[in-house]
Order: C-alpha cells, then structure tokens, then sequence
C-alpha cells in the first residue's frame, strides 16, 4: 500500500470521504484536476470526487458526518452533488460514461467503472486518480502517462481526439486554454483534431466558450491561446472580427501594420501589468474596427478615422453575441476603446491644462486602465519613437496628477447643475438650461473659471442675462 498521495491531499474532506465510503461499502477517489495540481504546486479550490456508486449517497453521508448543517445541493439528472466545505466546492459524481449525441447539448449519461470514467475525461494530465479507501488507498491509478505529459509538458487526449472532443466539444477550447495557462504544447495529433472538429464548438453554449477565453485572457501570455485558436480555425466561431485584422495590404508601396499581431502585443503588455479581465477585453478589441475603417490617401497614407467610436460600438454587439456583461462593464471597455487615443494626440501638441482636465473630466476613474492600455499600445519596433512616447506619457500623468490634486476632476460634476439654472430663473427644462450648463462645464475644463461654486454661480448669472432671462431667485450668497 502507498499513501504518498494522500498526504499531498491535505483537505480534510478526503479522509472523511475514505472513511464514510468505506463505511458503505464504495469505493472513492479523488480525480481529475486537483490531482494535476499537486504536481503543478498549483492550489484549486474544487474538489472533485467519484466514487464506484451513487455520488449522491455518498456526498449525503459524508455531509452528515461532517455536520448537520451542511446544505448538499444535488443534481439528479447528472447524477452528481456538491457541498462547500472548508472553503472549497465538492463535488460528487458516480463513476460515469458521458457522451454528447453529435448535434446536442445534452450529455448521455450512464453508469461506468473507473477506468471508463477516466477514459472519457478530457486530457492525460486530468485524467489521474487517487484511492481515498480500500486496498489501493493512496495510490495515484495514471493510466494514459499523464505524469510523463505533465512533465513533459504536453496537452494530450486519453484516447483518439476525435472521440474525447465528439464527447464535449469545448475541450478543444480547453485544451488552448491549458496550453496557454500553463505554457503547455498541444500534442500534434490533438491539435489536427481540434482543425478537424473546430466547427463542432456551434454546440457548445457561448457561456462555456467564454468561460475558457477569459481563462486565456487572463493567462500569463494570453498571445499564446489567441494564436491557438486563431490556427485551430477556433477563433472564427466566436470572435471572427478578430481575424479581420490580420494581415498587411500595400498600395502604392505602402503598408500599414498588421493589426492582429499589433492586438497580441498590446494584450500580452497589458497582461503582465494586470489581471483586470475588462481590461484584457478592452484591449482585444481596442483596434476592433480598423478593418472597417481602413481607407488609403496618397497624401497621408493608411488612415483609421473613427476605429475608436466604431470600435466602441462593436464591443456593445460583440459583448452581445457572446454574452458577456451588458452592465457596468461593457460600459469600462467602450469607454477605454473610445478613449484610447486621447493620451497619445494629447502629447503630440504641447500638454495644456486645458486637455489634460478634458480627460479627467471625460475618462473619470478609468483614467489608470486608459493610460496603462495607451502605454501598452505602442508597440513601434523603433526604440527611439518608444522612448519619446514613454517620456511624453510620463510627462502626461504628472500633469495628471498635478491637476487632479488641483481640481479634483475625476467623477467631477460641475458646481451648477440644471436645477439650480431652473430655480434661479424660474424657467422649466429648455434649451438655455443645456446652454448655460454647457458654458459653466466648458470654462473649467478650459480653466477660464475656477472649479467653484461662486465663479460657476456668477458665470450662470451673465450667461443667463446674455440669453435674456431674468434672475427670479437669487441663488444663496448671491
Ligand atoms: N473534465 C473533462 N471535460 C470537460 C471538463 C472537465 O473531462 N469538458 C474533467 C477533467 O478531468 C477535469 C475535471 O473534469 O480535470 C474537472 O474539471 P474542471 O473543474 O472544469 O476543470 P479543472 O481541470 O479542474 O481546471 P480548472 O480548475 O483550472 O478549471
């Protein structure tokens, strides 16, 4: 007997688990990616558990031996159970055969042995198991050589890839994202699986397929997975727009960059500077819309105009089709894309007050994830231009910094608001509300007034009057 295995399995509900189960006369295990986190020295917070027999059962017992207050939420028609114990999920399933029918989502499930339900797992390196009880107790059972592919750090299916991705399609999405996470290779005969079958991922839900790109996004080189599903043809069933950018036209001798290689780098600079998964998104799609805006002029060259509004539009349909957030976050993106170009037209004139209060004013808190996506998108292969850049951008959030102190912008709402207006001259919502609101916001942002109440009062007062109001009630220390 070798328990070596367990006492990497420091969990507590693992020996509970071997007790109960044997108690009833199952056999368990612990399986799957726990397992090949062991050896990766990675933590997993889920928990996965077989057991030769009702995984419902048997998570019910050792709920009940752990405590009566545990609320075990049981799936029958998956035949699985799962609890939160000891700030982890467990989960328990019958050793099982599952097989997706080719043109539906729902799995087939059946009843199985241990070594079928390892055999239909997705990869090698998931496909390990450890005896919590009987004769075997501790013993890792590594049927497929999943430790010889962790160490060699390859990506491979336990039997014919055909069959492991006809069983759940979004393996192949999986399998980049493993590569990618952990900078994996995907064995040759998998990935030429994953071309074959690429269009197969029409029937797996979009929810699941953008669980695993965001996994890949928020990998330590998310470039790695993009260009794995750009070459696997993964990448046009869901984020075609993408492929868009690739490549390079020349007219007239003239080329301009290639935008999906452009897009790579600026993503991978961004995250090695953070693990904000909006972030990440904005900057995927922040050059989205150059495709549709790519226009040649003999005078000047390769032009753009307008990719960063249309850009941001295409993330709100983007957003849509893949049914990522329609809230807050979708909004941080469109903002960032939308913005994107500010800092840098902001440092080819001189850097006034007067813009730099702008983009306070316009970018609010996203003004960090705005400068560090600009930063990240030069990505010129001329050191010099980089360098001056970077100066320039460090010269822009001092005088960010100097003026926030100053004026305190960010979030800024103007010391007059449109109540005040009515109030005061005792008119409803009208044109000369907007006008003079806009004239207060604009002579700060232009530094002509002072961010303060009595200069934004006394502006109201003569804007007023030029329109032909009348003051009805005098704001308060007027
Ligand atoms: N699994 C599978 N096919 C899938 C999903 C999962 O065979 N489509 C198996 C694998 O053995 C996997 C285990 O179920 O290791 C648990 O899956 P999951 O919790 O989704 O992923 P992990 O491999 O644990 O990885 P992570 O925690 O990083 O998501």
């Amino acid at each position: 007997m070798d328990d070596s295995m367990l006492s990497c399995l420091t969990h507590p509900v693992y020996a509970i688990t071997g007790e109960v189960a044997s108690q009833m006369g199952i056999r368990a295990f612990a399986v799957g990616g726990v397992i090949r986190d062991v050896f990766l020295h990675r933590t997993s917070k889920d928990i996965d558990i077989v057991v030769l027999g009702s995984g419902i059962e048997v998570a019910e017992a050792v709920a009940k031996s752990i405590s009566d207050k545990i609320e075990v939420h049981c799936y029958k028609n998956f035949g699985t159970a799962q609890f939160m114990y000891h700030d982890a999920k467990i989960e328990f399933v019958g050793a099982r055969k599952e097989s997706y029918r080719p043109h539906s989502r729902k799995p087939v499930v059946e009843n199985g042995t241990m070594v079928e339900d390892l055999k239909r797992r997705d990869f090698t390196i998931n496909a390990f198991a450890v005896a919590l009880n009987g004769n075997e107790k501790g013993m890792l059972i590594d049927l497929f050589n999943g430790l010889q592919d962790l160490h060699d750090k390859i990506i491979r299916t336990p039997l014919d890839p055909d069959f492991t991705f006809s069983d759940d399609p979004l393996r192949m999405m999986r399998a980049v994202r493993f590569a990618s996470q952990l900078g994996f290779r995907i064995y040759d005969k998998t990935f030429k699986a994953i071309r074959r079958n690429a269009e197969r991922l029409e029937i797996v839900s979009m929810e699941r397929v953008m669980d695993e790109f965001n996994k890949i996004l928020l990998s330590p080189k998310p470039s790695i997975g993009i260009r794995l599903l750009e070459e696997s043809g993964l990448l046009r069933y869901f984020l075609p727009q993408l492929l868009d950018l690739k490549g390079v036209e020349y007219i007239e001798g003239k080329g301009h960059k290639d935008n999906f290689l452009h897009t790579l780098e600026v993503v991978d600079k961004v995250a090695l500077a953070s693990r904000d998964l909006w972030l990440l998104w904005a900057a995927l799609l922040h050059d989205i819309a150059k495709s549709r805006t790519k226009k040649y002029d003999p005078e000047h060259g390769w032009t753009f105009h307008g990719h960063e509004i249309l850009g941001s539009k295409m993330a709100f349909s983007i957003f849509r089709k893949l049914h990522l957030p329609a809230n807050e976050k979708l909004k941080h993106v469109q903002k960032l894309i939308a913005l994107h170009l500010r800092p840098i037209a902001l440092v080819e004139d001189t850097i006034t007050d007067s813009a730099v209060r702008r983009l306070l004013f316009e970018a609010g808190d996203d003004i960090d994830d705005l400068m560090l996506l600009c930063e990240a998108d030069i990505t010129s292969k001329n050191p010099e231009k980089v360098r001056r850049f970077l100066d320039n951008f460090a010269k822009v959030r001092e005088k960010l910094k100097e003026i926030e102190e100053k004026d305190r912008l960010r979030n800024w709402q103007p010391p007059v608001d449109g109540e005040l207006i009515m109030h005061t001259f005792q008119i409803l919502p009208s044109q000369p509300v907007g006008i003079i609101k806009t004239t207060i916001r604009e002579a700060i942002l232009d530094g002509l007034i002072p961010n303060e109440k009595d200069a934004a009062v006394k502006l109201m007062i003569e804007e007023g009057e030029k329109l032909g109001l009348t003051v009805v009630n005098p704001p308060y220390g007027i």
